[in-house]
């Protein structure tokens, strides 16, 4: 059932038809669309097209309903449609269609998710850590949404490229260099690498600060350095490695990996072509020594935040693209960057990660790469910068070391929880649940968020048993896994794999109709990047599933009827176990 529309798609094409028919006159462009209804009590979908043409055609719009939806005829799936109020036309699901929908669902490992995304590419730019400096809160934040953005349109059948674009060719690696050979402790250095280089980074800044001969020596490293000096070269090679590795050790245990680490040095060698093919198209000229972007000829709007300057003038922000002393900016590696992935991938869309204080980089940069003839989509999805309440993360802003000790301490928590919850299990295995839990409440409390909302991450939030938590909805999962283990007791024989699904109680239709629905949270979250939209789908359907689980019997339900509510309880449970997937959370069989 792979090509099988979503329900709201289904129900906005007959609805379009309609429309087409009884409005000959519309334009080609006039969007006809049907979406979830909000209220109770108007059915189960909403068409509130018949407004807007209404008045674009200067016609009744009650009266536009009713002729659209008589030139509809009937649908299958439409067991009443009514128009309510100015002109909307609610629709209600036929159960008995309903029932076969969520059937189909059941028995398919996609729950009947479409691929919009089969042949079609995206780049995604996340993590992107700088080397040698601790991995701070917003990289955390970006390595964990950006996880769940790649596992989202792999699922929708997008080829994705994930990259961890590296900050790997700053001019810190002077200071580093010049560190490194004065007070390195090789010791601490094997042992915490991050750590130690940045103690010895703090230390040499300090020193330059003091002494300006010091500064010199290390401007001199840095240039010594991008000329491909053989000593440096290796020791820069080292930090590149050494800092890798702990990263590594991060996105093992977060179960992240990447298609590409290619940093910032890669595209060393395409920067001075950049520049030369901005200035040769007129874009970049010189001010003072450096070399700018403009952006006059073609200005954003005079709103735009690009336009925006410090002292809150509105004229276009120059983007410096090469410094007066020859360094290229981060601007400019960005540009060789999406020139090189547009040229390799041809991808449909690139998309970059990064908390919200880089929001004028990307604007800046996406306006002169569309300057530069960059016609891919360019999506900047950021995110504001959690909070985190003192003696978790914080002191140093959530450090590497401190990511490690945070995770540590949530699979801690979570064994207590377990060994409270789950006494007679191994010791073991207890273990290997404290684990899953532990790290899933970590990144569900994140991915729950909408990102650009801030977030105070709490222990007590993220690892409750009851409200929107990972633990909750890993929980229902073995709830439900439970249920179906005493139906094989009980019914030996019985079998629940395909049988019919009636919807008669209230609570059972909801609730497959919020099945139903699987598909389209998972699409509305790829497409606006905000895994919350599945996280948020994903808590309704379990206190749905709750109150269905409170309200009717199910083992001793008569025999159809208990097959028939067996089936729901594993859809959801598939549902939930491959909606948690696509966060990234695993979904242990016990707890
Ligand atoms: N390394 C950067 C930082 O730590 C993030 C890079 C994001 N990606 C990009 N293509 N600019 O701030």
């Amino acid at each position: 059932m792979n090509d099988m529309p979503t329900l709201r798609d289904e129900l906005g094409i007959w609805m379009a038809a309609g429309f087409r028919s009884a409005l000959p006159e519309l334009p080609a462009d006039a969007v006809i669309a049907v979406a979830p209804t909000a209220q109770a009590g108007f059915g189960d979908y909403q068409c509130n097209a018949a407004m807007g043409l209404a008045k674009r055609l200067r016609k009744a719009p009650r009266e536009v309903a009713q002729a659209a939806l008589a030139a509809a005829g009937t649908h299958p799936a439409v067991a009443k449609a009514e128009i309510a109020g100015p002109g909307f036309i609610n629709l209600t699901l036929d159960d008995a269609w309903l029932a076969r929908r969520v059937e189909a669902a059941a028995s398919d490992a996609r729950l009947g998710t479409p691929r919009p995304g089969d042949g079609r590419t995206i780049v995604l730019d996340y993590s992107s850590p700088n080397v040698a400096k601790p991995m701070h809160i917003g990289h955390i934040r970006s390595t964990v949404i950006g996880n769940a953005l790649d596992r989202l349109h792999r699922f929708l059948g997008y080829r994705v490229v994930a990259d961890n674009h590296l900050g790997d060719w700053g001019t810190q690696f002077g200071l580093l260099i010049m560190g490194f050979r004065h007070f390195a402790d090789t010791a601490a250095y094997e042992a915490s690498p991050i750590e130690e280089l940045e103690r010895i980074y703090v230390k040499s800044y300090e020193q330059s600060k003091a002494d300006p001969s010091w500064l010199d020596a290390a401007k001199a490293e840095l240039v010594k350095l991008q000329a491909g000096d053989a000593e440096n070269r290796r020791l820069w090679e080292s930090f590149v490695e050494h800092s890798m590795r702990e990263f590594d050790r991060i996105y093992a245990r977060l179960g992240v990996t990447f298609d590409l680490v290619r940093g910032e040095s890669w595209y060393n060698e395409r920067l001075p072509g950049v520049v030369a093919r901005l200035e040769k198209l007129g874009l970049a000229r010189d001010s003072d020594g450096a070399v700018c972007v403009f952006s006059d000829g073609t200005l954003p709007p005079k709103d735009d935040p690009l336009m925006k300057q410090e002292d809150g003038e509105w004229k276009p922000a120059p983007c410096l693209v090469r410094k007066s002393d020859g360094a290229f900016n981060y601007a400019t590696t960005d540009l060789a960057t999406v020139l090189s992935r547009a040229e390799e991938f041809a991808p449909d869309a690139v998309i970059y990660v990064t908390d919200e204080r880089q929001q004028l980089h990307f604007r800046q940069f996406f306006h002169v790469a569309r300057a530069l003839g960059v016609t891919t989509r360019l999506v900047h999805v950021w995110f504001g910068l959690m909070r985190l309440p003192e003696g978790t993360f914080s002191t140093r802003q959530g450090n590497v070391i401190k990511l490690e000790r945070l995770l540590d301490e949530a699979e801690e928590r979570a064994l207590a929880i377990v060994k409270q919850t789950s006494p007679e299990m191994p010791e073991a295995v207890q273990r290997e649940v404290a684990r899953a839990v532990g790290l899933g409440a970590v990144k569900y409390a994140d991915l729950s968020q909408n990102p650009q909302s801030l977030v105070t991450f709490t222990w007590d939030k993220a690892l409750a048993l009851e409200g929107n938590s990972a633990p909750y909805l890993q929980y229902a999962c073995a709830r439900i896994a439970s249920v179906l283990d005493k139906y094989a007791e009980q019914f030996p024989g019985g079998s629940f794999a395909a049988a019919p699904v009636a919807l008669g109680e209230a609570v059972e239709r909801a609730l497959a109709l919020h099945l139903a629905r699987f598909p389209e949270a998972v699409l509305d979250a790829a497409a606006a990047c905000k895994p919350n939209v599945l996280a948020d789908y994903l808590f309704s359907l379990s206190q749905l599933y709750s109150s269905f689980y409170q309200n009717v019997p199910f083992l001793k339900a008569p025999e159809g009827v208990r097959e028939s509510r067996l089936r729901l309880c594993s859809a959801v449970a598939a549902a939930l176990r491959a909606g948690l997937g696509l966060l990234g959370i695993e979904t242990p069989a016990r707890i």
